[in-house]
């Protein structure tokens, strides 16, 4: 990596799986669920991703985990050691570059096991790695508990006990029980009521500057991306087609897609009810999705003739480099934010 902030770099990565029809699971396709993603996280950054349902967020979290097995692409991760790319560790290097990756799901019902109690669901990544065990096991989940806000003398209750939020905060000691230096947030607050939910991003956030921790924050609501994110990357069909610093994004949108994302989400304030303009066009689906033009091409509101056979590329968008879209238009267009 070029730059010794850069904490995360993801670069050019695609994971393709098969599509598979009846019975006999017979290959009739490729689904392309990420495809040609690069981008990168410095230390301390929150990047939020941003898209519908089945663009692919998940998957690039589950490739940077290597949960799944990318298809092509590198992924450089900034170690102790040095530069290491994720997507070519072999085990016992995979496992201690994974110390340092940990992931938050949406659900706090089913990511817990209802079995284990409170003290074995935060401990067990440290018994696992030989971290500590016994006392010492006990003592840091006591410091755990009481970093994400729970009494630790609850240790020895089982998750049902707990409400969704209080739930969450469980998944979140047990994701910094290593001191990873990246987590993956994947919809963590989507799941839970609306007035949990600020309490939780308020907790990630303030974990963040006490751990310095870094974040990928996957969610599809926007308002909840806005308040946590530095930058904001949006996904459509596999692909990135904008990424931005937070306010660049949300003010002046360089993607027809952006813009009708921004335009689609509930506004809390009333001046801005009633302006929602729905996403026209087909439902996007990445196994039909055919490789020629814009992908946007059958629901942009600015297409042109050119779109339907050149695909655009991500570039600049402005000229301070740092807000890039994948639009021929990119930086021509007037487009409206929020
Ligand atoms: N293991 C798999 N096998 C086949 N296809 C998959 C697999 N995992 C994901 N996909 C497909 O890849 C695409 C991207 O899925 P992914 O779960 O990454 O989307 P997402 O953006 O996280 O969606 P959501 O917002 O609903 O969580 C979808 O079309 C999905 O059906
Ligand atoms: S390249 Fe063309 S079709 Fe694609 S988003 Fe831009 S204007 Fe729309
Ligand atoms: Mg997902």
């Amino acid at each position: 990596m070029d730059n010794s902030q850069t904490l995360l770099e993801v670069r050019n990565l695609r994971k393709y799986f098969p599509l598979t029809k009846g019975l006999l699971r017979k290959v009739v396709g490729t689904v392309k669920a990420v495809d040609d993603v690069s981008f990168t996280i410095s230390r301390g950054e929150t990047l939020g991703l941003v898209g519908e349902s089945g663009c692919g967020k998940t998957t690039v979290a589950k490739s940077i985990l290597r949960a799944v097995q990318p298809t092509a692409g590198e992924i450089l991760f900034g170690d102790e050691g040095g530069t290491v790319d994720l997507t070519r560790l072999e085990k016992e290097a995979l496992k201690n570059a994974r110390r340092n990756i940990q992931m938050i799901f949406q659900d706090p019902f089913s990511s817990l096991n209802p079995r284990q109690r409170v003290r074995d669901i935060i401990g067990e990544p440290l018994y696992v790695n030989g971290v500590a065990k016994g006392k010492a096991l006990e003592a840091r989940v006591s410091e755990l508990m009481a970093a994400v806000g729970l009494r630790p003398e609850y240790m020895i209750r089982y998750p049902h006990a707990f409400s969704g939020g209080q739930r969450q905060r469980i998944g979140v000691a047990r994701a910094l029980a290593l001191n990873p230096k990246l987590i993956i947030c994947d919809e963590p607050v989507s799941a839970l009521d609306v007035s949990i939910q600020a309490q939780i991003l308020n907790l990630l956030k303030d974990l963040q500057d006490g751990f310095g921790l870094t974040y990928l924050f996957i969610s599809h609501d926007l308002g909840v991306v806005q308040h946590i994110s530095d930058r904001v990357a949006v996904m459509y069909l596999g692909r990135l087609v904008e990424i931005a610093p937070t306010q660049a994004l949300f003010k002046r949108p360089q993607h027809p897609y952006t813009e009708a994302l921004l335009s689609a989400s509930p506004k809390p304030h009333p001046k801005y009810r009633g302006r929602a303009r729905i996403i026209t066009g087909e439902v996007p689906d990445p196994s039909s999705h055919q490789a020629a033009g814009c992908a946007f091409y059958p629901r942009c509101n600015y297409r042109k003739p050119q779109c339907a056979e050149q695909p655009p590329a991500l570039r600049n968008a402005a000229c301070s480099g740092v807000h890039q879209a994948a639009c021929h238009f990119a930086g021509e267009l007037t487009l409206a934010g929020i």
